[in-house]
Formats: structure tokens, sequence, C-alpha cells
């Protein structure tokens, strides 16, 4: 099957992100591994050799070439934060905040997430499956391949499951890599929050009635909680947590977001996979999560919707040794961007992040905080063939172009994902 082989040539960069095949932290992320002068070859939707480009070309002249006219080629994404799965936006909520109102508060009047699960509740799986599809795409072309949704907008056992089901025909129907995360703790939802023993029985419908059907059905391969004062209590997180890992789900938390809570200092405590957010941490939180090898998944793209001028402290992460990721957290109420290179560019600016750092965090980490850190994350032999290429001629552009739609097209598993302008490829 010579036909389905990639040659990439003729690109400025190489960003290979090459290493080992884990979670890289402290001085380990300080290289993103960039040459020049290299050809990277696909076959079977695998990177089989990345190196010299003029043998490659002599020993495989019958692979399909892609010119890439003197762009940076570099891994895909792996965007392992987003709550893809939702009906309407949330646009009335931006100005509300810019009010004064916080975030929170919205949520207690009944809005934020409450809003978005009396949207989703009313919607069919096709009409879901409808509107996410487009949206998966639009991340697709800004160079992310791999991409973790979750559900936490539906907070009942037959709309929970629908969201999952929805999750499960996009991976089938979409080139990408798609991660499902269950997220039934994203919320009590607002009748069990009034009923006197509603919140003990919103734990057993999560733990009882949910898990085991998400694990038998294997709906999911992680289980998240919103581990926040007024949310999930750190108690509720661990028993949620503990019950999903039981059933044999990987463990994340979304965790110190907006106050310091003890989430971080759980997410260590059960050696989670990752914990996001991470904005208001404590030193005991960065601490544990170092202990624990948890992934610290920062999303300054919510702080920066939010109007929040804090922001996590990144540099005191990567200095003690915790391995760092970035995401977008693309959702409807506070980080409504399928921007990826924008999430870097906050990366280096606000979290004074290098590009190499913010780079490894994309992919390698991203990667490892969805467990698949063997086999995505890196332009190297073994790796699976999921590529961007990008119209600039140096890596540190894709930062700073900020904003802008600079990929060009981009691969998973060496079938194309998304392809803006492809007019340079040609066969030999
Ligand atoms: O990651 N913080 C909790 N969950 C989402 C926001 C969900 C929403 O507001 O719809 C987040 O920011
Ligand atoms: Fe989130």
């Amino acid at each position: 099957m010579s036909g389905d082989n990639l040659l990439f040539v003729n690109a400025a960069q190489t960003v290979t992100c090459a290493g080992p095949a884990r979670a890289r932290r402290g001085s380990g992320m300080a290289d993103a591994g960039v040459r020049s002068g290299v050809a990277v070859l696909v076959e079977r939707g695998r990177i089989t050799a990345v190196g010299d480009e003029a043998s490659l070309r002599a020993t495989h002249r019958d692979a399909t070439i892609v010119d890439c006219a003197g762009g940076v080629l570099t891994p895909g994404f792996a965007d392992s934060h987003t709550h893809a799965i939702f009906g309407r936006a949330r646009y009335e909520e931006q100005e509300l905040r810019a009010t004064g109102v916080p975030y929170m508060e919205i949520a207690r009047r009944g809005g934020g997430i409450h809003a978005s699960v009396r949207d989703l509740r009313t919607r069919s799986e096709d009409e879901l499956f409808a509107l996410a599809e487009p949206r998966l795409r639009s991340l697709a072309s800004s160079g992310v391949t791999t991409v973790e949704v979750k559900s936490g907008y539906g907070l009942s056992l037959d709309d929970e499951i629908k969201t999952l089901r929805v999750v499960r025909r996009l991976a089938s129907a979409l080139p990408m890599r798609i991660v499902p995360t269950w997220l039934g703790a994203h919320e009590i939802p607002l009748d069990y929050r009034e009923r006197a023993n509603g919140r003990r029985e919103y734990l057993d419908l999560l733990i009882y009635e949910m898990l085991p059907i998400i694990a038998r059905e294997h709906l999911a391969r992680f289980a998240d909680v919103f581990c926040e004062p007024g949310v999930f209590t750190v108690q509720e997180s661990r028993e949620i947590l503990g019950a999903a890992r039981s059933a044999g789900l990987g463990i994340k938390l979304h965790a110190d977001e907006l106050t310091a809570g003890g989430g971080a200092e759980l997410a260590g405590e059960l050696h989670a996979t990752s914990a996001d957010h991470l904005a208001a941490v404590s030193d005991e939180g960065i601490a544990a999560l170092a202990a624990g090898g948890t992934v610290a998944t920062l999303l300054p793209g919510t702080m920066l919707f939010l109007g929040k001028s804090s922001h996590a402290p990144a540099r005191r992460m990567i200095e003690a040794g915790v391995p760092v990721a970035l995401a977008t957290d693309f959702n409807p109420g506070t980080s409504p961007t399928t921007n990826f290179p924008l999430v870097l560019t906050l990366g280096v600016s606000q979290l004074r992040m290098s590009v190499a750092e913010a780079f490894v965090a994309g992919t390698v980490n991203g990667a490892a905080a969805l467990g698949v850190a063997d086999r995505v994350g890196q332009l190297a032999a073994g790796f699976s063939a999921d590529i961007a290429l990008w119209d600039v001629s140096d890596v540190r552009e894709i930062p700073y172009w900020y904003g802008a739609g600079r990929c060009r097209a981009s691969w998973a598993r060496g079938k194309p994902c998304h392809v803006h302008d492809l007019a340079l490829t040609f066969r030999v």
C-alpha cells in the first residue's frame, strides 16, 4: 500500500519534540527538538523515519510527496481538555461578568453550567452530533489532531450517556483521535441542590447508576470532577474518583480554578493523570502534583475570557518538577475558543513559558495528560503520523502571530484532518 505513504519535504524547520515517550518535566521541557533539512516519512499511518531528505527521497520514490514549501512541521497538538458537546452559546454571561457579576454568582442564579444543562437535555443525539462536528473540525484547522471531549452538561443518567454516545460517533466519523471523559460531576443539578439529602442522592446516582454503565459500555476513558468550593468538595471528589478508578477509568480533576481548596493536593495524593486549571493552586498543591507525577493542565484562555488578571503559576510548577500541559478548555461558558495556537501565545506571554516549553506542553505533555504519550506528541519513528504544517518559516512565529490561522494542513494517523492549502502537494 505504498500509495498511502507520505514524504514531507522542504520544511524550513521540523519541531520533533523527540525524546522520552512520557510526560516531560523541568529542563526536559526546554528543548522542542527543532531540526532543519529533515524529511518525515509516513507509512501506513505511522512515522517511520525523520532524517536526511535526499536519502529518504532516494529510498522511497513511490511515496506521495508533501512539499512543505518552506513552512514549519510540528506534531499535531493534543488538546487534553474540552467540553465540546453543548447546545447553544452563552454570550449573555460575558456582558454580565463585565458588569461585575462573578462566574460562581451566575451559576447560583441558575445560569452557567445549569443553563447549558437545561439546553442540552432538550436536544437529540443527532442534533448534538451536528453541532459538535464542525467545532472539532475547527480545532483540527488550528493544528489539533488529538482531542479530549468531556460530558458534563447532561447530569442525568440518560443525558450523560447520550453525550458520551455522541462523542463515540464523532470518534468514528472524524480522522482525529478523540478521548472521551465522563464529567457527570461537573455540577450538582439544581433540583438535587434544592432537596434536603440531594447532594448525597446525586453522588449515589453518579457512583451506583451512571458509572457502572459508562464503564461497562466503555463510554469513557477518564472520569473528571469539578473539585472547587461551591461545587464538589475534596471529600466528595475523593469518593467519586475512587469509585471511577475501581471501575477501570483513569482520573482527572478540575482543581483550584478560582480558589485554593485542596484539589491539587487530592490529585497528587490519588496520582491522578492530570489536574486542570490550577490558577489558584497553593504551594502544598504544587508539591503534591510533583510527588504524584500528575500533569498540570493549564488553561490560560479561560482566565483571559473570564477577565482575570491572575494566571496559574506555570514557572513555579516547572521549577518544582511538575509536568505542565496547555489546553483550550473549549466550552460555551468560560473558553469559547478552538484556537490552539492562541493558547500557546498565552502560555508564552502570560504564563512566561518559553516557546519550546509551550510546544512540549501542547504536544507530549498533552498526550501524557490523556495517557497516549507512548504513540502521540512527537515527530519520531514509531509515533502516530499526527502532524501539522504551518505557514510560517520559524517555529516562534506560531505563538507570535496571535489569533491568526496559520495552520495549512493537519493529519492524524496519516489521514488528512484539515486541508487549508495543499496546492503545493504533488506526486513525483
Ligand atoms: O473548565 N470549571 C468548570 N467547567 C468549565 C466551565 C463550564 C461552563 O461554564 O460551562 C471550565 O471552565
Ligand atoms: Fe473545563
